[in-house]
């Protein structure tokens, strides 16, 4: 009978404290994907509104508080005691340097009272490995589209830890251009749903937004310029209506903007997405990271990926954002692959910026 490991997982490198548990084949090279057995999630989301951004002080916080009762909420949910863990993964970077500290600092402090070994993971390889997770899982080789707050990245992935970066965001990632959009449309952060939300009524040909680096004849992104034309289409909107701000135009033309918006990243990030697998002749894509959750974004890679016989995968809509699962799961897939293995050695540190092609 093949050995089961039992991989507790820690995210904490932003806004979310994520804690999950998923159990996977101990061999080296096993291609069965870990099962989840439970996760939970604490989202500081409301703490920073008040601030219109994360504060990293308050964000380090507030992982104190959260990240062991949601360690001991997903073992009781997997029915399974702290003991029975016998790897502790946890989120070593990019990220938050504090933040990080705290699901570092804890991984490690339960590894060395458990006596169990623990493994630093890339945020973003968790990201890029989550639909593993999902009802469609996918297979290697594959193209990913990574989406989150932070970054914009093409990179073409032949196996767990196989990443050749192909292009990137020079400035602002996609996420970053939805936040700041909607931060200058009155929208509460992050504002990237809600910018969505309101799209959905809008036209999306309503205002003609710049597609930055569109014809750049590389895979990189460039989203800085377009949240500018943004602010200058708003300010122009909001003169014209005779108001002193954005949410006190008509709905309608909220909804335009929005929704005009939310069409130039989407047919940036989908236009390139093309470019990348038309050029690596690979026919699957993976898209990952919180922006991937973006419905219109969602529509228009199915639809283009179908005509071209295209598989797409996504990692399970409440997986999109930052959690543990993702990080128990790229801990596991790590060990199984044989490209990492877990440290009894508890001196511990963190990695706020860690590109995932240095892995
Ligand atoms: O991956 P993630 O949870 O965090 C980072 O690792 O950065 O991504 C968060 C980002 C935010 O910018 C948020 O506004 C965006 O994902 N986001 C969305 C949607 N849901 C989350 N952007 C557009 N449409 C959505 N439905
Ligand atoms: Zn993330």
């Amino acid at each position: 009978m093949v050995q089961k490991l039992l991989v507790l997982g820690i995210e904490s490198s932003c806004d979310e404290t994520g804690v999950a548990l998923v159990r996977c084949e101990a061999a080296t090279g096993s291609v069965q994907v870990p099962a989840l057995l439970a996760h939970a999630l604490y989202s500081q989301i409301e703490m920073h509104q008040a601030f219109g951004g994360v504060v990293p002080e308050l964000a380090s916080r507030d992982h104190i508080r959260r990240v062991l009762p949601l360690a001991q909420e997903v073992l009781i949910a997997a029915d399974c005691q702290l003991s029975d863990v016998d790897v502790v993964a946890y989120t070593r970077g990019p990220g938050l340097a504090g933040a990080l500290l705290v699901g570092a600092g804890v991984a490690c402090a339960l590894g060395a009272a458990l006596g169990k070994p623990v493994l630093g993971v890339h945020h973003l390889e968790g990201h890029l490995l989550s639909p593993f997770l999902s009802a469609d899982p996918p297979q290697f080789p594959f193209i990913a589209l990574l989406v989150s707050g932070g970054h914009t990245q093409l990179m073409r992935v032949d196996g767990v830890g196989r990443y050749v970066l192909l292009g990137e965001s020079i400035d602002d990632a996609a996420g970053e251009a939805f936040d700041k959009s909607a931060k200058l449309m009155g929208l509460a952060y992050p504002g990237g749903p809600l910018l969505a939300r309101l799209a959905e009524s809008g036209n999306p040909k309503a205002y003609a937004l710049p597609r930055p680096l569109l014809h750049s004849g590389n895979l990189d992104f460039s989203f800085a310029g377009l949240k500018t034309a943004v602010m200058v289409q708003a300010k122009k909107m909001v003169a014209a209506g005779g108001v002193s701000l954005f949410e006190e135009l008509p709905r309608a033309q909220q909804c335009d903007l929005a929704a005009s918006t939310q069409a130039a990243i989407v047919d940036v990030l989908l236009r390139k997405s093309l470019t990348a697998l038309k050029e690596s002749g690979l026919t699957r894509l993976v898209v990952a990271g919180g922006v991937g959750a973006n419905r219109h974004l969602r529509e228009q890679l199915n639809a283009a990926c179908a005509k071209r016989n295209i598989r797409v995968h996504y990692p399970e809509l409440h997986l999109c954002t930052d959690n543990g699962a993702m990080i128990a799961l790229a801990g596991a897939m790590r060990l199984q692959s044989g490209v990492q293995q877990a440290s009894m050695a508890y001196a511990f540190d963190v990695k706020p910026r860690w590109p995932l092609d240095m892995l």
